[in-house]
């Protein structure tokens, strides 16, 4: 196009965001532009455009042939049609009775929706909270409330440095501190003082990355997976009006008597002690220091928050070698901020989750604490979806003193500080033998997969103890294997398949109870393409350690 020529005509017409909203055609037309609808189709006004907080929404139904999901997927396409920056453009599907699979509510923001200051907790102003509570977290584009669930799940925070991981992970653990029957384990392996206040709260505490405290770490997880194991030898004792599954309820947490509280371990920078290289022995094995806390802390993710034992980890380095595969799969939430591309993003939210539109290497820069959020269950982000975007509350540094000093208050009031807090933190009780035993199922399997070709080798080093033929699983979803260990879902097919192991459907219940239709692989067809590989492999798990 040559200088001072104009190009097509409507280019001319300025700024579509504004437009749309009087002409629906002009929406319609950026439907077809960004080819989510085909040029004969049209869209059907469900609800006119309103004003709500500083945008418009407007709710469209599309063809019958279309879906909502891929209107989410493609929101950047449809943001460019519309010409607004896809920070401006949030598109949720209209879930429950109103709702279903084409309809699409769209809400286009005046301006970028997070240059403005950010709001600040309401956490400040809590004289306590209940840890039982989902804790408020930050807001959306339009302004919405967004919380986290704290109990019966762990986090798994990830970015680049710099964009709001000690932020983000202060929130969460500012809902403990001001719950007293709650208990703390920090450990901050960026050794500044991002954490420091807690002190003053925490049950055990450290501050430092150096190998001595890669190895506190280590006694702090022995400690955690004996009192994991104690908590679950005695919730069976207890009867069934107290403990009606083998799962912590609020009143179990709270009785002083049974000594169960809800405890989280926070680790900031948790890449440091993962990766450590100092030479360790484990129940006879030799490993890395690093390997080992990688084991004790998947054994604790996959254990302890039924029981009441939570895992917060922060991390600047989310890829697999560093946390490793099985790990990730089994923390339920995550939140990813700024990081540096789609797979560092999948990484840390999940498998494929940028093709469901939940990218965050997309984040600016300039947007701090805004982040993907992907919670756990039975979170309620707004409007249903599997991930929000959200920029997390503002919790200055001395919000945050104040929130450690009341913390302290409370449990000085309840009986409940504990530990360091009280200048006196006690030796931890280490058990190193019984701990080996506990994760040795999974370690067992590792020794035992060492001559296993891949993908075989990582699914059984994954599944673990699910493998074992009378206490495992019987099935196991293909999505389930494909976000545990971050693999390419054609490729993976085709080497299972190359191994016997070939998809079959099967119906099992939703989170709701409703049954749906899974595809995923029967054990007892992974443990026969094992065994052909390894027809020594026996089941005697006790000798497997001698064959590493
Ligand atoms: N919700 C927020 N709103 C506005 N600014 C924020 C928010 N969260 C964090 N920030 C800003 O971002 C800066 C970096 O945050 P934080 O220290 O949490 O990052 P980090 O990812 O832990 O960095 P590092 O890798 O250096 O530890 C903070 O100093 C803070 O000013
Ligand atoms: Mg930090």
């Amino acid at each position: 196009r040559k200088d001072g020529k104009p190009g097509r005509k409507h280019a001319l017409a300025g700024p579509r965001s504004l437009t749309w909203t009087m002409d629906p055609h002009i929406l319609i037309d950026a439907f077809r532009d960004a080819k989510l609808i085909g040029q004969d189709e049209g869209l059907r006004l469900v609800e006119r455009p309103t004003r709500q907080g500083h945008g418009w929404a407007v709710t469209v139904d599309l063809p019958a042939t279309r879906k909502a999901a891929d209107v989410i997927q493609r929101r950047d396409a449809l943001a460019s049609a519309l010409a607004v920056d896809e920070v401006q453009l949030l598109i949720e599907r209209v879930r429950g009775s109103g709702g279903h699979a084409g309809r699409v509510a769209l809400w286009v923001a005046d301006a970028d929706p997070y240059d403005t200051p950010p709001a600040r907790t309401p956490l400040v102003d809590a004289a306590r909270w209940d840890v039982w509570r989902p804790v408020p977290f930050g807001r959306d584009a339009r302004d919405r409330p967004v919380t986290l669930p704290l109990v019966w799940t762990s986090l798994l925070v990830g970015a680049i440095p710099r964009q709001g991981k000690t932020f983000a992970t202060r929130l969460a653990a500012a809902g403990m501190i001001l719950d007293p029957h709650t208990r703390l384990y920090v450990a901050d392996f960026k050794a500044g003082k991002d954490w420091d206040a807690a002190q003053t709260v925490a049950h055990r505490f450290l501050s430092g990355d150096e190998p001595d405290h890669v190895l506190t770490l280590r006694d702090w997880l022995t400690e955690l997976v004996g009192e994991v194991q104690s908590r679950y030898r005695r919730m069976r004792t207890l009867d069934d009006a107290t403990c009606p599954e083998s799962k912590i309820t609020p009143t179990m947490a709270r009785d002083t008597a049974l000594d169960m509280p809800i405890t989280a371990l926070v680790i900031d920078e948790v890449q440091v002690p993962l990766e450590d290289r100092t030479p360790i022995t484990a129940g006879g094995r030799k490993l890395t220091a690093g390997e080992h806390l990688g084991e004790l802390l998947t054994w604790l993710a996959k254990k302890a928050p039924a029981a009441g034992v939570i895992l917060i980890l922060a991390t600047q380095r989310p890829d697999s070698k560093t946390i490793p595969s099985g790990l990730r799969a089994v923390l339920g939430s995550r939140f990813a901020l700024r990081v540096m591309d789609w797979r560092d993003s999948n990484i840390i939210l999940g498998e494929q989750m940028n093709t469901r539109g939940h990218d965050a290497s997309r984040l600016l820069a300039a947007h701090k604490g805004v982040g993907i959020l992907r919670p756990d269950g039975e979170a309620d982000t707004p409007g249903d979806e599997l991930a929000t975007t959200v920029r997390t509350y503002y919790m200055a540094g001395q919000d945050w003193r104040t929130i450690c000093q009341r913390g302290h208050a409370l449990r000085e009031a309840e009986g409940t500080l504990t530990g360091h807090a009280t200048g006196n933190e006690p030796v931890p009780r280490i058990d190193h033998a019984t701990a080996a035993t506990a994760i040795s199922t999974r370690s067992d399997t590792a020794a035992g997969t060492a001559g296993l070709p891949e993908p075989l080798a990582s699914v059984a080093d994954y599944l673990a103890e699910d493998l074992h033929p009378e206490h495992g699983r019987t099935f196991i979803p293909t999505a389930e294997l494909l976000d545990a260990l971050n693999a390419e879902p054609t490729a993976f097919a085709r080497h299972m398949s190359d191994h016997g192991c070939t998809p079959v459907r099967r119906r099992i219940p939703d989170d709701d109870g409703t049954p749906r239709q899974v595809r995923g692989y029967r054990t007892t067809d992974i443990q026969t393409a094992i065994h052909t590989h390894q027809p020594d492999h026996s089941d005697d798990r006790e000798t497997d350690d001698d064959e590493e």
